[in-house]
């Protein structure tokens, strides 16, 4: 095909090349943007006086087209185009003749690709918004349903303090609503345009850039034409974040992993987010949270290589920058891809309350507070763990739990043990007690719920 470039050079290119030179395989997701960025051109070049009311008509006419016909599968895109760029203005002169030839004037696609990623993106960070608030809103319901269910907190992996279940899953509904938070922001950052900074030095044309912006939804321009082609920051941003929010998954996944095992038993997965083994017919896999916690090291890779892509290009584009595309729609590929296997894998799981008792009162998970307990008899702090220590101890020597010990074996450690020790160490109170703000007592799972609800609206 003959190529939009051709003049300086013959445009005849080695097929090996050509291929990969190409980026349409990857690029042609971004036709719409390139279409609608296209329009905007032309009516700014009209408006301007650049081409003239009838080319600008003829351009934005046969623009509609073609989108029309992609969307509607009538015009299929040439795999053998350099870019969607070159398809849609070859198509377009294909169709309306010498005005398709104007649309590129007072514009590179240096700039018009940079524009076009920008809006692309910005749709992406929409639908990983609305995919997030699904899973939050999966987790509040399970939360507040499970409020007052105590399970063991762990540190290290060994049973720690009793929380409950909805305390322990509004903690992930926290890190994504903080994702949320990440992805807008950058978002914001992304939302201005680099088109008028055309091949890298703006351009004699009396060009409007803020017209165009402004019919695209932009808050406004770059305000440097060389920064403007050449900053990919915010593929960086988008990776960072959606790196942590593969992150948070992956955490989430390994605990879904482990409460779903024969050994913990505190929940069970829908047999429609779980699958068998070929040979082992007891098996019940958690292969959706395991794929997740997998496909967190594409998306790290995804950032890593966007960083590497970027490190050391000189001033202004490089056709490194063409590596952009692919890291940057794979990191939101996969983010999208577990978010909706997760969020309805979360929604119909199973909350096994009685395993998640049981294991929170085998333990010394309440050994904290029978060392409060003697605090609040005088004790200081630091001398009743040494003696709840001696305890659990004799305890775990002896195989009992702290509910089994009799008062008058209490007694021989302190005099200030009395019958009310096992109130203050009974699991549920120890639970209700901790009222402290963000704790999984006193109300405050629920205020949780209500601040994350505010926060994320009903859309
Ligand atoms: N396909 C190219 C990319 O993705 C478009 C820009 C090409 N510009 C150029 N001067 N070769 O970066």
């Amino acid at each position: 095909m003959a190529k939009l470039w051709a003049g300086r050079t013959s445009g005849v290119i080695d097929p090996a090349a050509e291929d990969f030179n190409s980026s349409i395989r990857f690029d042609s997701r971004m036709y719409r943007e390139d279409i609608i960025g296209s329009i905007a051109h032309a009516h700014m070049l009209g408006a301007q006086g650049i081409i003239s009311h009838s080319d600008m008509e003829a351009i934005v006419e046969g623009l509609g087209d073609i989108l029309d016909g992609i969307e509607h599968g009538t015009i299929p895109i040439d795999p053998a185009a350099e870019d969607i760029h070159s398809f849609v203005e070859g198509e377009l002169t294909r169709r309306i003749g010498e005005p398709g030839k104007r649309l590129h004037t007072a514009r590179s696609r240096n700039d018009q690709v940079a524009q076009d990623l920008r809006l692309y993106l910005r749709g992406q960070c929409d639908e990983t918004v609305g995919l997030l608030k699904k899973l939050i809103r999966a987790l509040t319901e399970t939360a507040g349903k499970n409020a007052a269910v105590v399970m063991p907190g762990y540190t290290h992996m060994q049973r720690a303090q009793p929380v409950t279940f909805g305390h322990h899953l509004m903690a992930y509904a926290m890190m994504f609503l903080r994702d949320i938070g990440r992805i807008e922001d950058a978002r914001a950052r992304m939302n201005v345009t680099p088109i008028g900074s055309c091949a890298l030095a703006g351009t004699t044309y009396p060009t409007d850039r803020r017209a165009e912006a402004a019919e695209l939804g932009f808050d406004g321009v770059s305000r440097n034409s060389l920064d403007g082609v050449s900053d990919r920051d915010f593929c960086v941003e988008l990776a960072a974040a959606l790196a942590l929010v593969m992150t948070h998954l992956s955490r989430f996944s390994e605990e879904i992993i482990l409460w779903s095992s024969w050994e913990f038993k505190f929940i069970k997965l829908s047999d429609a987010y779980s699958t068998g083994s070929s040979i082992m017919p007891q098996k019940k896999n958690p292969d959706m949270a395991e794929l997740c916690r997998g496909k967190t090291g594409r998306v790290y890779g995804d950032l890593m290589a966007l960083l590497t892509v970027l490190k050391g290009t000189p001033l202004a584009y490089n056709k490194d920058m063409q590596e952009d595309k692919e890291a940057i729609f794979d990191a939101f590929d996969t983010v999208k891809a577990c978010l909706g296997v997760f969020s309805p894998m979360v929604a119909t799981m199973q909350v096994n309350a009685k395993s998640m008792r049981d294991a929170a009162a085998g333990g010394f998970i309440n050994a904290t507070d029978l060392a409060d307990y003697l605090v609040g008899k005088g004790m200081p702090f630091r001398t009743a763990y040494k003696l709840v220590g001696n305890i659990v101890e004799e305890c775990s020597e002896k195989g009992m739990t702290l509910e089994d010990v009799p008062i008058e074996e209490y007694r021989k450690y302190s005099e200030l043990f009395d019958e009310d020790l096992y109130k203050a160490i009974d699991i549920d109170e120890c639970v209700k007690r901790r009222t402290s703000e963000g704790g999984p007592g006193g109300g405050w799972v629920q205020r949780q719920i209500e601040y994350i609800m505010g926060s994320i609206g009903d859309d």
